[in-house]
């Protein structure tokens, strides 16, 4: 089983990465695959919090980060993880395919001139230059890794975007001598990955934002400029798809949304603050508030469906404790229709009445409890905490295999 995907199935911030440091922890390398440095994936452990945007956050288990050629690249943020690794004792050269397209300053700032020309129906990204740096890439203006070796063409190439976009914010010195510090990364990421696989070694692909966002698949405009589903992995790295042992569905215990778009689940008021405040809901790459809302049934269908889930894992159970009761929506009401699988067809999901079903809740329980269920497993979670979790199971025909709680790794039950 050397290939193992991780992919959101909601809006993203899953907690995929702390699922991803799991994964990778006999794996040999850890991938990204689409999505550049607005994602934002944490991994705690014991008192430290690592947060990476770039880099693959199951290299904080040792695993090499790889970048792969279906990203865009912020290479300050690189540089910037490297340094986060070295911090907790881990030296390493990440691998970043040649084909992979850089964001640039540029690409910030069209990103900012973007959002306020939307003004009303902005998408608010991160801000992170990602979708111009896609259509760049898709306008082949963009600019690739392996430009960085060979600086003549670099120059002609950057003086193109820049009078294409009307706009000259490049400094070349910083970028030459970013590169200078990546030059052994640079690499054939598809021959290495491609190769190792044939080996038999295991490698984790760490999947940024949720399939909700996904360009084609999500709530189009308000998605990402990147494929967030399960076939990103094979364009990306150049593999076949049969390399893939397990795709691994991540979904958090609730629904949240950073940014714009509908959200038919979404609470309002005490109920929303309440479970933005108890699972510390603000963005980890922006510090927005999130907004927040109860399961979503219709939607992770669809999700599981389109990238063929082999199993879920589950995170942030415990930030259900203490509500007296919980809903879940298992199907919408569409113009007088039940809808069971909801494609995230923004003109439709506006007009979705979510049904919903109750389920009774579980007191709160100190960090020391929660520690003592890990410790004896499944067995030893609260009754209706057992319950929510087969009453997902049951609605999604699907198993949960781990379920994570709270932030800090090592707190997982694997059933
Ligand atoms: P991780 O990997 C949550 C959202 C932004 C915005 C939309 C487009 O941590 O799950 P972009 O900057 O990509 O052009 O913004 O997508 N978004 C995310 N939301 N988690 C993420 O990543 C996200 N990456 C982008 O908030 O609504
Ligand atoms: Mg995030």
């Amino acid at each position: 089983m050397p290939g193992i995907a991780i992919i959101g199935l909601q809006w993203g911030d899953e907690g995929k990465g702390k699922i991803s440091y799991l994964l990778s922890k006999n794996a040999k390398y850890v991938v990204r695959f689409q999505g550049g440095a607005n994602a934002g994936h944490t991994v705690v452990i014991d008192d430290s919090e690592l947060r990476f945007n770039m880099l693959p956050a199951g290299s904080a288990s040792g695993a090499t980060p790889c970048i792969a050629s279906g990203t865009v690249v912020d290479l300050n943020e690189v540089v910037e993880e490297i340094e986060l690794l070295k911090s907790i004792g881990i030296r390493v050269q990440p691998l970043i395919s040649k084909n992979a397209n850089i964001v640039l300053p540029i690409h910030k700032q069209l990103d900012e001139i973007l959002e306020k020309m939307r003004s009303r129906e902005a998408i608010g990204t991160t801000r992170r230059g990602i979708g111009p740096a896609y259509s760049d890439k898709a306008l082949r203006i963009g600019i690739r890794i392996e430009e960085l070796l060979h600086h003549a063409s670099l120059i002609n190439k950057i003086e193109l975007l820049q009078n294409f976009h009307k706009l000259s914010l490049e400094n070349m010195d910083e970028l030459i001598k970013l590169a200078e510090k990546l030059r052994e990364s640079i690499c054939d990421l598809e021959i290495i990955l491609n190769d190792e696989l044939d080996n038999g070694v295991k490698i984790v692909f760490e999947g940024a934002q949720g399939t909700l966002l996904d360009i084609d698949q999500g709530t189009y405009p308000y998605v990402t400029s990147s494929n967030t589903t399960i076939g990103a992995v094979f364009t990306s790295c150049g593999i076949g798809p049969r390399r893939i042992s397990d795709i691994v569905g991540v979904m958090k215990a609730y629904t949240t949304r950073v940014g714009a778009g509908v959200f038919p689940t979404e609470l309002k008021r005490d109920e929303a603050d309440m479970l933005r405040e108890r699972g510390r809901e603000y963005g980890t790459t922006t510090g927005r508030p999130r907004r927040v809302g109860w399961l979503d049934i219709p939607l992770l269908r669809y999700s599981i469906m389109v990238n063929d889930i082999d199993w879920i894992a589950l995170t942030k159970l415990d930030v259900l404790s203490g509500f007296r009761k919980i809903k879940i929506c298992t199907e919408y009401e569409i113009n007088g229709k039940i809808v069971k699988i909801a494609p995230p067809n923004v003109r439709m999901l506006e007009k979705a009445q979510p049904l919903y079903v109750e389920l009774d809740g579980w007191s709160r329980l100190s960090e020391e409890e929660w520690k003592n269920i890990v410790m004896k497993g499944w067995d030893a979670l609260p009754e209706n905490a057992k319950a929510y979790v087969e009453t997902v199971e049951k609605l999604l025909n699907k198993s949960i295999k781990l379920i994570s709680v709270g932030a800090k790794a090592g707190m997982e039950v694997t059933k």
